[in-house]
């Protein structure tokens, strides 16, 4: 028997049903619940951030994935951090800031049952604030850091292009090709985001897709052609970078957002006998796959935020759980400028 902490009261959107193309108010629920005190073993945490992923839109579909579907009626998945409010496990005490899965809502009560296989894990707020623990310290970083390296394996000197270069995976992973030693050229939507990922960010150049062409783009800053390209976007913008690739090229399959709200068939790349041509390889990667190997890229990374070689940029939208579902959207018109975080309560 669990006990009701009465005065706290838990709101929580849950999908109420499947999208067809873009998702609107009519996929989701909003409900609410007593916050229970945790049973022996459990632990209870307040929601502070809430990671906002383009896979969102894929968790809600039907289908076989790397991961089950949320169900209807569930809680939406999502990341996050929070704080421990009450605990009745040995390895966590009230005040510890911790990420994990909560789902979209303010209270994420874990019973001792889940707390090993959750993803439930302490984090250290010396190594950088709550919402770079959601940037380069969190998901994104890590499927930045491991796509490159692990899988693109980039030497001084090449050239690497990245799309969805202002985004959360695109940002890291331009910065870490530039800490590899190589030449690295972005692909964004608008000149500010283009403006920020040289000045700020220090790559070599960018190319505004809304406005140009990504094949003159490419031509231009990509003199040598492209040993690496971070696929973030698919559609088009792949098929253009397989037009321009070199010897051996890497192709990192990380995402392909302009495909994820389509109501007709994901468009594959019609230019694929350009890895054959050119002995290159298309390979990709799911994040999840090097849980193991986080600590030792958190540590990497938060080396490079303290000494200046890493930037982290944030777009942290207030409003809680209500704004769930207009905030998750801007992931698919480009209106998030860095990785987007909705703020659920106060840090
Ligand atoms: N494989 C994995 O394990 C893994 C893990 C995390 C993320 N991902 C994938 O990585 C990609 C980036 O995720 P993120 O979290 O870093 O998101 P993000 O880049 O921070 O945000 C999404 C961005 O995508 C761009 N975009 C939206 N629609 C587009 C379109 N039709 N064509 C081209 N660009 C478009 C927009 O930027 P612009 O304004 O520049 O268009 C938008 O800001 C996604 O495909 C995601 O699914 C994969």
């Amino acid at each position: 028997m669990t006990a009701t902490l009465t005065t706290l009261v838990n709101h929580q959107a849950r999908l109420a049903a499947r999208p067809v193309g873009m998702a609107t108010a009519a996929n989701w629920q909003f409900t609410e619940e007593a916050v229970a005190e945790p049973a022996e073993g459990g632990v209870l945490v307040k929601v502070l951030a809430l990671s906002l992923d383009p896979a969102m839109r894929g968790w809600m579909n039907e289908g076989k994935s790397y991961i089950p579907p949320v169900a209807i009626g569930e809680v939406m998945r999502a990341g996050g951090i929070g704080r421990v409010v009450a605990s009745k496990h040995p390895d966590f005490a009230v005040g510890d800031t911790v990420s994990g899965t909560p789902g979209v809502q303010e209270y994420w009560s874990v019973p001792a049952a889940q707390v090993a296989r959750s993803s439930l894990s302490k984090i250290d707020l010396a190594l950088g604030s709550v919402t770079q623990w959601l940037n380069v310290l969190g998901m994104p970083g890590m499927t930045g850091y491991f796509g490159l390296m692990d899988v693109g394996q980039p030497q001084p000197g090449e050239t690497v292009v990245v799309s969805g270069a202002a985004g959360a995976v695109g940002q890291t992973v331009g910065q870490i090709a530039k800490i590899s030693g190589c030449r690295v050229v972005g692909i964004a939507g608008g000149a500010a985001k283009c403006d920020w990922v040289v000045r700020e960010l220090g790559f070599d150049a960018c190319i505004d897709y809304k406005t140009g062409s990504v094949r003159e783009g490419l031509k231009q800053h990509c003199p040598k052609g492209v040993d690496i390209y971070f696929d973030n976007v698919g559609g088009e913008i792949l098929d253009t970078v397989l037009t321009r690739i070199n010897l051996k090229a890497r192709i990192i399959i990380c995402g392909a957002i302009s495909q994820y709200n389509n109501t007709t068939p994901v468009a594959g790349p019609k230019n694929y006998l350009s890895l054959l041509v050119n002995r290159a390889r298309m390979e990709g990667i799911v994040v999840f796959d090097y849980a193991q190997r986080y600590p030792l890229a958190i540590a990497e990374m938060a080396a490079y935020l303290k000494d200046g070689r890493m930037k982290s940029k944030e777009d942290i939208v207030p409003g809680g759980v209500a704004a769930f579902p207009d905030t998750l959207n801007k992931l698919f018109s480009g209106e998030n400028f860095g990785k987007l975080v909705l703020q659920v309560a106060e840090a």
